[in-house]
């Protein structure tokens, strides 16, 4: 098993907890506690430590983000629909400092216009979206990689 070399806050917003009863066709059958139960494996194999932090009060997102400060390398965010219109999230995100990857379970660029919108892309070094809990195995290796690469 590899070492841990970096930490990684894993950070659901809104209405992902409900995942397992929301449209299987867009977001899959895993419940967040099983998809996090893949992460956290999936972490362990790229030397990487997972925390999760899901919320649906966005003030809750928001602090969450202010309080990372030295406790997290680097962040995985799925806000849900806060992506596309939050900016309170978006400006937390820049006082966060840190690198961070935006992932989507649903394939936001082909479904309804306003989903196309996202305010926090630009301050991630990649997003994510339409490949399911597989892609949260795409973001772990993107964000090793990206460690990697700003760490020397
Ligand atoms: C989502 C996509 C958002 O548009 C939606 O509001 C969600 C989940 C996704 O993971 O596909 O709640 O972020």
């Amino acid at each position: 098993m590899n070492a841990v070399r970096y930490r990684i806050e894993v950070m659901h917003g809104a209405n992902l907890d409900q995942l397992g009863r929301r449209d299987p066709r867009l977001y899959g059958t895993l419940t967040l506690p099983e998809l996090q139960e893949e992460i956290e494996r999936d972490a362990r194999a790229h030397g990487l430590a997972v925390r999760f932090f899901q919320t649906n009060y966005e003030g809750a997102f928001i602090e969450h983000l202010h309080s990372l400060r030295g406790d997290a390398d680097a962040i995985l965010l799925n806000p849900g629909a806060w992506s596309h219109y939050a900016w309170a999230i978006r400006d937390a995100l820049e006082i966060a400092g840190l690198p961070a990857l935006e992932i989507h379970l649903s394939d936001v660029e082909h479904r309804e216009q306003w989903r196309r919108v996202s305010v926090v892309r630009d301050l991630c070094f990649a997003t994510i979206s339409g490949r399911g809990p597989d892609g949260y195995r795409d973001a772990l290796a993107a964000l090793r990689e990206e460690l990697d690469r700003v760490s020397g």
